[in-house]
């Protein structure tokens, strides 16, 4: 599960750069909203979504380790708490843009709300990763 989730944080960060770049090209272009690039993102995001949960409840640095002594470490603090709870706002963040912007008639419109959203949700995600003690990274 960990190497799931540690290789599929790579997908859906690649993921949500190629969604915003290409919904960026189409809202300068004043071309159709591409529904399919931001479903690609939007899918990442639910199954990492899916395996954290999985691991917050099985890993040792997860729920488990929920204590007094957790919020006075910042590495613990980081896996316990920050990184969930920053990590399920971005994928929300996420969920919201493409839900708008699924419904919005006006491509111009729609590109913009996706941009708005996965940018917000991408910096979000980005600050909360575990870059010290990611295997990929280490
Ligand atoms: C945007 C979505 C997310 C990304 C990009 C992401 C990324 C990562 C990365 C890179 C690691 C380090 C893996 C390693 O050490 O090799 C990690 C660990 C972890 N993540 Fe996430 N994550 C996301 C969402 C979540 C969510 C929603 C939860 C829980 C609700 C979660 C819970 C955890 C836990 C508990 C670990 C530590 C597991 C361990 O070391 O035993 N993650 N995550
Ligand atoms: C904790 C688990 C999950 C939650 C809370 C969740 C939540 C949501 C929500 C609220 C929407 C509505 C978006 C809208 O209004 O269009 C949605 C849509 C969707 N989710 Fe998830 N999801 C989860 C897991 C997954 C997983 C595991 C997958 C598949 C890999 C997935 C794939 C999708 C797809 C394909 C859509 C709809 C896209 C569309 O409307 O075209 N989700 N999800």
């Amino acid at each position: 599960m960990l190497h799931l989730h540690s290789t599929l944080a790579i997908v859906l960060l690649l993921a949500l750069v190629v969604a915003i770049l290409i919904t960026l090209a189409n809202y300068a272009g004043n071309k159709p909203f591409n529904r399919k690039i931001a479903l690609i993102g939007l899918i990442s995001a639910h199954l990492q979504l899916i395996i954290g949960f999985i691991l917050y409840f099985t890993s040792s640095r997860g729920f488990e380790n929920l204590s007094g002594e957790t919020m006075k470490d910042s590495v613990s603090r980081l896996y316990t708490v920050e990184h969930p709870i920053a990590m399920v706002l971005a994928i929300v963040l996420i969920t919201i843009g493409y839900s708008k912007a699924k419904k919005i008639a006006d491509p111009k419109k729609a590109n913009q709300t996706v941009l708005i959203f996965y940018v917000l949700g991408l910096i979000l995600a980005l600050s909360r990763i575990p870059y010290a003690t990611w295997s990929i990274l280490n």
